[in-house]
């Protein structure tokens, strides 16, 4: 587990960060950045997709991004109290937690993963 240092460039909609090279985030890894005040999950999944949620629970705020990772699921566990969240659409899959949680748009540009936030 990871946190990067990003460059920052600007686009008309949103902000564009660089997270790092596509081949630094191999299928079943995560990656932490920091945006602004936000932590953010960027994670590829079995299926070879990048998906990105911020990194605090819906529930009590824990550390989400930082739980346990199932990539052939697509799924992450929250370390405090074990909520289950689909990483495709930030939706709780089990209690205590109830409400989604923030995604973003990841994608990979010019062999970088590139992340809208
Ligand atoms: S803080 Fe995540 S389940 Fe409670």
């Amino acid at each position: 587990m990871t946190t990067d240092t990003i460059t920052n460039d600007w686009t008309s909609v949103a902000e564009t960060i660089t997270v790092c090279r596509a081949d630094e985030l191999p299928e079943g890894q995560m990656r932490l950045v920091e945006a602004g005040e936000r932590k953010i999950g960027v994670f590829r999944c079995g299926d070879g997709e990048l998906y990105a949620i911020e990194d605090r629970c819906s529930h009590d705020d824990g550390p989400l991004a930082e739980g346990e990772f199932d990539a052939g699921a697509c799924t992450v566990e929250c370390p405090r109290h074990g909520s289950l969240f689909d990483l495709r659409s930030g939706r709780p899959k089990t209690l205590p937690a109830f409400q989604p949680v923030d995604i973003f748009a990841a994608r990979v540009e010019d062999g970088e993963v590139k992340l809208e936030v």
